[in-house]
């Protein structure tokens, strides 16, 4: 007879750990085989977990295992953003969206669309077609093709991306953008009452990066951001929620959960709700050996989510991206060493890493 005991302690790796449980009483057997998953943990507490996708879901299996997993929400990385989506004015071409739709809509999942303004990924052609005489037009008409195309199938809309800027730079605290320029500083209101024309059903974000850090500049930013929101709310214009960019660095510094949690409440206190969205942890300044650096960028998840998520207002917390296989990081924050970057959950094997275990505990409160 074997030893069960034995079996377990001996720790065997793989098919000896099946055999472990497959001893183990029917109750240890289930809980040791059904880990839940993060969106499973993320739904006991009333939220979504998610992240962001792209064609590797179309392209790698295992990839798209942990996905199917893991995620509860799902938005296009980039596929739903200006320069993709009308290359040319007035050609369309929504072909990766809806490949993205349909595999959130296959597998339960929420999906979000992100982002309907921006001043970044915009097509090559709007520079020379903007001007003050027809921005308004160019604006609510890509609004109303793009939101109006999947009415009633979001959860929720970036609306208006990063439009807060507070240095020198900004005017009145506004970025300088091209929509700025050629719609006027009502063109965050335009926005939105397009976008809520366009579906009623979905949740409306203005979103943005930044908020998280107790630094005199995250301090102008939230100030900014608070002023921006207040007076949208007092006009009646339909934004429904705040979107935190979570791009943080390992080791977390400048970072006070008192802040950040006060502005969170303060937001919410304008009857909003908050995301923390596109959460990596970028470990370009962290040592070189991988279990300090995955130790820190855990500690780091562990940090931003146990703050955001005692959040009552809190409805979602989405990664970008899941495993370290594709991190926008590799290109925008690159280590000076040369070694891959590891800012999220899984490795690029699709092994969880410390970073998912963060996750999963601070889902767990
Ligand atoms: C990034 C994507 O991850 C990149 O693939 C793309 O080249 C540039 O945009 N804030 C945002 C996201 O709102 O849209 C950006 O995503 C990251 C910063």
């Amino acid at each position: 007879m074997v030893d069960r005991r034995h079996l377990i302690e001996a720790g065997l790796a793989g098919g000896g750990a099946l055999l472990a449980t497959s001893l183990a009483p029917a109750s240890a057997r289930g809980a040791a085989m059904q880990v839940p998953s993060l969106s499973t943990l993320a739904k006991q507490r009333g939220i979504l977990f998610g992240t962001a996708i792209g064609p590797l879901v179309a392209t790698s299996q295992s990839y798209r295992e942990v996905v199917v997993a893991d995620a509860g929400l799902v938005v296009p990385e980039y596929e739903m953003k200006w320069r993709f989506i009308e290359k040319t004015q007035g050609v369309y071409d929504f072909s990766a969206v809806d490949r993205r739709l349909a595999f959130a809509q296959q597998n339960g999942m929420a999906f979000r669309g992100h982002t309907l303004v921006w001043h970044q990924s915009l097509p090559d052609w709007l520079p020379n077609a903007i001007n003050p005489g027809n921005g308004r037009q160019l604006l609510t008409r890509h609004i109303n093709a793009v939101a109006g195309r999947y009415k009633g199938k979001l959860h929720s809309w970036d609306v208006v991306n990063e439009a807060i800027d507070i240095s020198p730079a900004g005017v009145g605290g506004l970025r300088n953008t091209t929509w700025l320029q050629n719609v006027g500083p009502d063109y965050i209101q335009i926005a939105f009452e397009a976008a809520a024309a366009a579906d009623p059903g979905a949740m409306l974000v203005y979103n943005d990066y930044g908020l998280i850090y107790a630094s005199g500049g995250g301090d102008m930013k939230r100030a900014a951001t608070l002023r921006m929101l207040e007076r949208l709310v007092s006009r009646g214009v339909p934004v429904h929620a705040l979107g935190l960019q979570g791009h943080i660095e390992a080791p977390i510094r400048n970072f006070d959960p008192n802040v950040l949690s006060r502005f969170c409440n303060d937001v919410a206190a304008l009857g909003l709700k908050i995301m923390i969205t596109e959460i990596d942890v970028s470990d370009q300044y962290a040592p070189a050996d991988i279990a300090v650096r995955d130790a820190l960028v855990a500690e780091a998840y562990q940090a931003i989510l146990g703050c955001v998520l005692a959040v009552p207002a809190t409805v979602a917390a989405v990664t970008w991206g899941l495993s370290d296989i594709h991190s926008w990081l590799a290109t925008y924050r690159p280590r000076k060493d040369g070694l891959q970057v590891r800012p999220l959950l899984y490795t690029d094997g699709m092994q969880k890493k410390p970073a998912w275990e963060a996750v999963a505990s601070a889902l767990r409160g």
